[in-house]
């Protein structure tokens, strides 16, 4: 495993590589790596020849500067386990190799950011998307990896691709979860033990709301779940939507046709966590 630190390395590595034909699968990561990440990589190598993973704490992304500066690092341990995992080639860039001068580019998503994590965290999809961009261009993988844990912004980077026109195949890949249901997330390591136990509870609430799809309408079901985190006084809801899984438009009816998902955001103490269900 080669970890390398500028642009210019890393390129010139892959040029090489694609020039005798090797077909590279890419993993976008901001570190702090769980099981959840190991999945990506571990599908990656399924499928390409080279995997690169990068590690980058992308400062565009942050809205809460509080929220960046407590963001875990462990670049150590990280690349312990990258190595157990045969990754190739590790990126890990500085906010100046990114960033040499300030990204003041604005992406059309066409309002799958301004939805969900987009209302409440402003200029975070504007964020990923310039940082998914610049490693888009630099490393132009055949396949690069993203978990629906992070579901809305798995289907912006789908957009992405589509509005850069790049020939990337977006691979999506399920949520690896705790014993208990809990989403593994990097920021599941600042809950306290308290938290931490009450966390499984965001999981089991939309398995069981999910469960409730044959009673009760959307409206309800949001109602109740709502109702659910109203009688944890630890737990703040921040939203719950259910969305069709394309354009992320809330849905009013039970259709079969849509493919639809639930989605929230629930504070946890000083946390913030992010978790979401298909509801088929
Ligand atoms: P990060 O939160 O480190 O996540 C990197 C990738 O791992 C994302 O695609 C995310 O969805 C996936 N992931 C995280 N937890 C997961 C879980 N429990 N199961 C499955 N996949 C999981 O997402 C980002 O970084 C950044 O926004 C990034 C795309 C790297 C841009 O900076």
């Amino acid at each position: 495993m080669i970890v390398y630190r500028t642009k210019s390395g890393l390129s010139e590595h892959l040029n090489s590589l694609k020039k005798e034909g090797k077909t590279v699968g890419l993993v976008p990561t901001m570190g702090a790596l769980h099981r959840g990440h190991a999945s990506l990589v571990e599908k990656a190598r399924d499928e390409n020849d080279i995997v690169v993973v990068s590690i980058f704490v992308n400062p565009t992304q942050f809205n809460d500067p509080s929220d960046l500066d407590s963001y875990p690092r462990m670049l150590d341990r990280d690349l312990q386990l990258l190595g157990q995992l045969k990754t190739d080639l590790v990126f890990v860039p500085s906010v100046e190799e990114m960033y040499p001068e300030a990204d003041e580019r604005t992406f059309d998503l066409g309002g799958l950011d301004t939805v969900m994590e987009g209302l409440h965290r402003k200029g975070h999809f504007n964020g990923v998307a310039r940082i998914v961009s610049k490693l888009f261009v630099l490393v132009h993988p055949h396949r690069s990896y993203f978990g629906q844990k992070d579901f809305q912004q798995l289907v912006i980077i789908r957009r992405l691709v589509e509005i850069m026109e790049l020939d990337i195949i977006i691979v999506a890949c399920p949520i690896i979860r705790e014993k208990d249901g809990l989403a593994m997330s990097s920021r599941n390591v600042r809950l306290n033990k308290e938290e931490r136990k009450i966390a499984p509870l965001i999981h089991k609430t939309l398995v069981e709301a999910k469960a409730k799809m044959a009673d009760l309408s959307p409206a309800q079901v949001k109602e109740w779940i709502i109702h659910q985190f109203d009688m944890q006084p630890a737990m703040d809801l921040e939203y719950i939507e259910i969305v069709e899984d394309e354009g992320l438009t809330p849905i009013d009816a039970w259709d079969p046709e849509v493919n639809k998902v639930a989605c929230l955001a629930v504070h946890l103490g000083e946390v913030r966590l992010i978790d979401n269900l298909i509801f088929d």
